[in-house]
C-alpha cells in the first residue's frame, strides 16, 4: 500500500480520489491544512504527498519531506510554480497533471469574457430583484474584434478555436510557437498594441511574472479587456487597478490573483477582507473575480484523480517511467518527456 498525505483537501476532491485510490491500493490521508513549513510534519509516515496550487513546496519543505522519507510530490494541478523543482532534484520526484481538461479552463475564460462584455452579472442581479431595466447593460459584439492570446499551449489553443467560432480575429504570442498550427503569431509588443481583448494562457515563471505591468498596460488599446485564468502573478495587480481607474483598461476578468493563496477556496463572507487591493478590484463594476474555479468541472476532477493515481503508481514502480515527471534540468519539459526513457534520477 502507498500512503499519500493529501494537503489542502476540499470536499469536491474526495469522491474521485477515494474511488481511484481504493482501486489501486493507495491510501490518501485527507488533510484540510495547506502544506507549509509549519504543517510539513503531517507528512510523516507517508511515501508521497499530494499538493495543489497554493501549497508551499519550497526548498525547506522539500528537505523536511526528504528527511521524513517522502519520495514523491504529486501535484494535482498543471501549473507547478509553487514547487521548487530544482531543490527537489535528486531527492524527491515531482509529478503533475499536465492536462486534465483544457476545455474546462478555456471555456471558463470565455464564460468570464461573455459575462463581462454582455453585463450578465449585472442583469442576473437585476432580474432577481424584478428590475427589468436595460439601462447601463449595453455590451459589444465579440464578432470582428481582435483577441490577443498569450501562450498557445493546450488551453490557449482551445481558447483560440472558441474565439474563432465567434468570428474574432486572433493573434498570439508564444516564444515556442506551434508549427503549422495556423495561428497568427506576432511579437508581444504588437499583441499588446493591437488587441481589443487579451487572454493569458502561459505559465508563471521568473520571466513571465508581472508581464502585464504598467508599461504593458500603457501600450494597450483604450478599453482593452484583460482575461486571466492562468496565474495571478502574471499581472501586477496594482498596475491593473490603476489602468482600470484611469479608464485605460475597459474590464478585467480574473480567475486568479497574485495573493490568492490565503484568500481563495474558502468562505470568507463573514469576515472583513484584509487585502485592500483585491477588495478594490472586486468593488469595481467592470471587474469579475472567480476564485480559481476555471478547472472545476466533473470531467476535470475525474481526470485529475485518475492521472494522479497513475503518476503515483508509476513513480513507485521499480524502473517505472513516470511520464509526467517534472525536472529542472529540462528547460522544455514537453520535449524532455518525449526523449525520456527513465526516471529523472
Ligand atoms: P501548456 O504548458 O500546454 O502551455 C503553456 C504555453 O505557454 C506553452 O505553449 C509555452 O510555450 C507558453 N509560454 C511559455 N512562456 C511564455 C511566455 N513568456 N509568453 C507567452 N507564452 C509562453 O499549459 P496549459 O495547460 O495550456 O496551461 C496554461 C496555464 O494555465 C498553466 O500554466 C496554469 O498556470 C494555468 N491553469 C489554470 C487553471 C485554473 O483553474 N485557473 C487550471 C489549469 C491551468
Amino acid at each position: 500500500m502507498i500512503r499519500v498525505a493529501f494537503f489542502d483537501t476540499k470536499a469536491y476532491d474526495r469522491p474521485s480520489f477515494e474511488r481511484y485510490g481504493a482501486e489501486h491500493d493507495i491510501r490518501f490521508k485527507f488533510l484540510e491544512t495547506k502544506l507549509t513549513e509549519d504543517t510539513v510534519e503531517l507528512a510523516r509516515g507517508s511515501e508521497a504527498v499530494c499538493v495543489f496550487v497554493n501549497d508551499t513546496v519550497n526548498a525547506a519543505v522539500i528537505d523536511r519531506l526528504y528527511e521524513y522519507g517522502v519520495r514523491l510530490i504529486a501535484l494535482r494541478s498543471a501549473g507547478y510554480n509553487n514547487v521548487d523543482v530544482r531543490a527537489a532534484f535528486g531527492k524527491v520526484h515531482v509529478v503533475h497533471v499536465p492536462a486534465y481538461s483544457p476545455y474546462a479552463v478555456a471555456e471558463h475564460a470565455i464564460a468570464l469574457l461573455l459575462t463581462s462584455v454582455r453585463r450578465i452579472h449585472k442583469a442576473y442581479n437585476r432580474t432577481r430583484d424584478f428590475n427589468f431595466s436595460l439601462n447601463g447593460l449595453t455590451g459589444f459584439d465579440l464578432h470582428g474584434k481582435t483577441m490577443g492570446v498569450i501562450g498557445t499551449g493546450k488551453i490557449g489553443r482551445i481558447f483560440i478555436d472558441i474565439c474563432r467560432g465567434f468570428g474574432m480575429k486572433v493573434i498570439a504570442y508564444d516564444p515556442f510557437p506551434v508549427p503549422d498550427g495556423g495561428i497568427a503569431y506576432v511579437p508581444l509588443e504588437e499583441l499588446l498594441t493591437s488587441s481589443d481583448m487579451i487572454s493569458l494562457h502561459c505559465p508563471l515563471t521568473d520571466g513571465t511574472r508581472h508581464m502585464i505591468d504598467a508599461a504593458a498596460i500603457g501600450k494597450m488599446k483604450k478599453g482593452v479587456v484583460i482575461v486571466n485564468t492562468s496565474r495571478g502573478g502574471l499581472i501586477d495587480a496594482e498596475a491593473l487597478l490603476e489602468g482600470l481607474r484611469a479608464r485605460k483598461v475597459g474590464a478585467a476578468c480574473l480567475d486568479v490573483y497574485e495573493e490568492e493563496a490565503d484568500i481563495f477556496f474558502e468562505d470568507r463572507s463573514g469576515h472583513i477582507l484584509d487585502d485592500e487591493l483585491l477588495s478594490r478590484l472586486i468593488s469595481l463594476p467592470n471587474v469579475i473575480v472567480t476564485s480559481h474555479q476555471a478547472f472545476l468541472t466533473e470531467e476535470a476532477l475525474n481526470n485529475i484523480a485518475e492521472t494522479t493515481v497513475t503518476n503515483i503508481l508509476s513513480c513507485f514502480e521499480k524502473d517505472g517511467l513516470c511520464d509526467n515527471e517534472l525536472c529542472y534540468r529540462c528547460g522544455r519539459i514537453e520535449r524532455c518527456k518525449k526523449e525520456r526513457r527513465e526516471k529523472c534520477f
